[in-house]
């Protein structure tokens, strides 16, 4: 009932199925489902992005994902589990300290880094032989694998380098017309990619910060390193091959600014400019911001949550700019600072 029709001639595209996020018919998720299975592209909900997913036992249907995101091959997936039980089927090897981490915090936004299992299609992971591994927290997301019934490699659902989707929408506005189903269950709630752990490394080194602080792990595993940030090319495998400096960005060219808003010369930008800031513009703050200015708020998970919504927001509406608030230092907001310094230019 809620699928595009196909028009021809003309690029296909995708079938929308709307489910409820928080219990998911698991009806209306059959036909995706049996399509993933198949080796069909699926995109889905998870609650830090929308995935873009295929069979990860399937290496045609690896290659799909690949092409359809212009994704280089040597930047490798995540492969999602909806039930620890699955775990043996993507890694070689579950190791105490990975089972303590998955007691913690699966389902949930962690990836963790693990010897691969050969059932696990080698493109997933690039030719290396670790694979990534998460489960998801998204009921949705849960619902979907489980009924697919197989492991599932899924990157976020966005073109290389864009922004990553946090909503339907977003999915559809970058790759409407490669995928076959586009699972809509709403907006995300997390906003930001999980974090990538790394346990073939000693000491267990964070490969890409995520919600899931150095803090909270340390907590389950005392000693966790961060690698190295942007030192990582392209053409270099390790440590983690995902992690290149110009990745999440969006259209506009981003800045991040400090100090006062007044401090802002906005009015003289030729360009069309949007504003991301943390609260609202204390009073006495210039009237003169020209363009759309959206307020994430003040806490790491609001600030998060909202990034990746507003930089699509401010692209759709022609932004040639934008400006976002340096937000404040500390372990909680290391994520966002991440991705808004990969964002930059
Ligand atoms: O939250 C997320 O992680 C989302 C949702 C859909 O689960 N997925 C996601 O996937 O962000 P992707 O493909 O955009 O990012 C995967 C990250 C990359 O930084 C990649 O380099 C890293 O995981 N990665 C995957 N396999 C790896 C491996 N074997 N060794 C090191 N890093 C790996
Ligand atoms: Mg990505």
């Amino acid at each position: 009932m809620t699928h595009a029709s196909i028009k021809s001639p003309g690029p296909l595209r995708a079938r929308l199925v709307q489910v409820d996020a928080a219990d998911p018919d698991p009806a209306r998720l059959a036909d995706a489902a049996a399509a993933l299975a198949d080796g069909k592209l699926v995109a889905f909900p998870t609650e830090t992005v929308y995935g873009l997913g295929a069979n990860a036992l399937n290496p045609a249907a690896i290659g799909r994902i690949y092409a359809a995101k212009g994704r280089p091959p040597t930047n490798p997936l995540i492969v999602h589990i909806a039930d620890l039980d699955a775990i043996t089927r993507v890694v070689a090897d579950f190791p105490p300290i990975a089972r303590q981490l998955a007691d913690a915090f699966w389902p949930g936004p962690l990836t963790l880094i693990l010897p691969r299992n050969e059932a696990i299609a080698p493109a997933v992971s690039a030719g290396l032989d670790t694979v990534a591994v998460r489960m998801p927290a998204h009921p949705v997301a849960r619902a979907l694998i489980r009924l697919a019934g197989v492991p599932v490699a899924a990157p976020s659902a966005n073109r290389y380098t864009h922004v990553s989707p946090t909503r339907a929408a977003h999915v559809l506005e970058g790759l409407g017309d490669a995928l076959d189903f586009v699972v809509d269950a709403g907006p995300t709630s997390v906003g930001l990619e999980s974090t990538v752990l790394s346990l073939v490394d000693a000491p267990p080194t964070i490969l890409r910060p995520g919600m899931i602080t150095r803090a909270q792990l340390a907590e389950v595993v005392p000693d966790v390193a961060y690698a190295a940030q942007h030192t990582v090319d392209e053409a270099h495998q390790r440590p983690s091959p995902g992690m290149a400096k110009k990745h999440y960005a969006p259209r506009a060219h981003l800045q991040v600014f400090d100090g006062p808003l007044a401090s802002l010369n906005l009015l003289d930008a030729d360009e069309k400019v949007g504003l991301i800031l943390l609260d609202s513009p204390e009073a006495g703050a210039p009237a003169t911001i020209a363009g759309p200015v959206l307020i994430l708020g003040t806490r790491p998970a609001q600030f998060a949550h909202g990034l990746y919504d507003a930089l699509h927001k401010l692209d759709q509406l022609g932004c040639t700019r934008i400006l976002v608030e340096r937000p404040p230092a500390g372990e909680a907001w290391r994520a966002v600072h991440d991705r808004l310094a990969r964002a930059a230019d």
